[in-house]
């Protein structure tokens, strides 16, 4: 089924206003996505009917705000096909991982001690932990800073020169304990093979993470087919809230792993001298969490279930085929990763021969079209490309053609104002 873009963009109350009194043509939703009126609506029904700290009073609110919150994480579970107690809300993806990599830092720590851990999340000098030159710096910090402090090695696969990952030059080994990869990169569109990087992790007995923040917003997931133990991804790229991240885990893991935050109902049992820890997701959700967060991202959810994200893959598709044809029509333009819709998504970067990719951004601005610029918190894309930046246009399910067109015009805008307009060859 085609969308019907006239009839979602009504549902989002922003996409109606202008900017630079130009109409807004927002196609930055690998940045943040817009939001539907719906979740905006959830969230202040939730405030305004049944506001209260979950899992702790004893009076009503408490108890419809507990339900409120279990029913969002029921409902997120059930879109990629997993279990309740395999979802841990966080403040975002970031911490979604950071998360994951404390576990592993903990873990080892207290092994150091003679504490009794579990020994898959135990690191020292000898292991190492793999990640891909195309991580978003969310992905690949958190493990520079595990390895620096265990001893173990970092290692990453490369990047070919159309924006693969080079799958020849594989890094896995049997002291391998982590692997940890993008699914889709942020900055080159490039869908990774996840299957076959969980299995060669599998098969050399190491845990496989995966960041997906770029593709459960955009493509259908089934958790348990990607072969992963771990994945996480943010509300406010699928149409949801700021401030709520979710890390889905096996929940066999998730018991296993030592908290990462201590405080308020993550315990069991807590005496002046020791505490033993609730079981996931309760052990890794200290504090009062983001309860109107986690019912805004359920209603984002259920919106997009509506539409069928088969229908949102198959729209942003087209819109990519378009968008990829139309600049590499234009003279001057370099794409910056894969330029056909094989394995990639929607994000499209791209450079412009004699102008800072800054200055793209900023005259595409002022022409009303919102992209982001900059190296997209993947430095070391750029520096494999050898270039300082690039711009980037990420659609989603309420753009149309017409935004891609309004796009390549101001890109022609740009080279116009800077008088770097080529001569077309013939
Ligand atoms: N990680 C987000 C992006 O790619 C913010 O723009």
């Amino acid at each position: 089924m085609s969308l019907d873009v006239a009839s979602i963009r009504a549902d989002f109350p922003i996409l109606s206003r202008e900017v630079r009194g130009m109409p807004l043509v927002y196609l930055d939703s690998g940045a943040t996505s817009q939001k539907p009126s719906v979740v905006l609506d959830a969230e202040r029904h939730f405030y305004e009917t049944s506001n209260a700290a979950v899992h702790r009073g004893a009076h009503a609110l408490a108890e419809e705000a507990t339900d409120a919150y279990e029913s969002a994480r029921s409902i997120i579970a059930g879109f990629i096909g997993a279990s309740p107690n395999e979802i841990v809300f966080t403040k975002n993806a970031t911490e979604a991982i950071n998360l994951v990599a404390y576990a592993f830092s903990n873990a080892s720590a207290k092994y150091r001690h003679g504490h009794d851990v579990d020994s898959r999340f135990v690191l020292g000098p000898g292991d190492n932990i793999v990640v891909t030159e195309m991580e978003h710096h969310a992905n690949l910090i958190p493990w520079q800073e595990l390895c620096a402090k265990t001893g173990a090695e970092l290692k990453w696969f490369g990047i070919t020169q159309e924006g693969r990952l080079d799958l020849e030059t594989d890094p896995i080994d049997h002291n391998t304990k982590l692997v940890a990869v993008v699914h889709q990169s942020n900055i080159l569109g490039t869908i990774n093979p996840i299957q076959e990087l969980m299995r060669r992790a599998h098969e050399n007995g190491a845990l496989g993470l995966v960041d997906m923040c770029q593709s459960v917003p955009h493509m259908p997931i089934d958790i348990h087919a990607t072969g992963a133990d771990f994945a996480m991804w943010s509300g406010h790229k699928m149409l949801g809230p700021t401030g709520i991240g979710i890390l889905w885990g096996k929940h066999e893991l998730l018991n296993s792993m030592p908290p990462f935050l201590t405080g308020g109902s993550m315990i069991e049992m807590v005496t002046m001298d020791h505490t033993t820890y609730a079981a996931a997701p309760a052990r890794f959700e200290a504090g009062v969490p983001m309860v109107a967060q986690a019912v805004g991202l359920a209603a984002a959810v259920q919106y997009l279930e509506t539409i069928g994200m088969e229908n949102v893959e198959r729209h942003e598709q087209a819109l990519t085929e378009y968008l990829l044809q139309s600049l590499r029509d234009l003279p001057g333009v370099n794409i910056i990763g894969p330029d056909s819709t094989l394995d990639r998504g929607s994000a499209v970067s791209f450079t412009v021969d004699g102008i800072h990719p800054h200055d793209v951004g900023h005259i595409m601005d002022s022409q009303g079209v919102a992209v982001r610029v900059g190296h997209h918190c993947a430095w070391p894309v750029c520096r494999r490309f050898d270039i300082p930046a690039t711009t980037r246009i990420s659609p989603y399910l309420y753009n149309d053609f017409a935004d891609i067109d309004a796009a390549v015009n101001s890109i022609v805008k740009a080279q116009e104002f800077f008088g770097v307009v080529p001569e077309v060859a013939g």
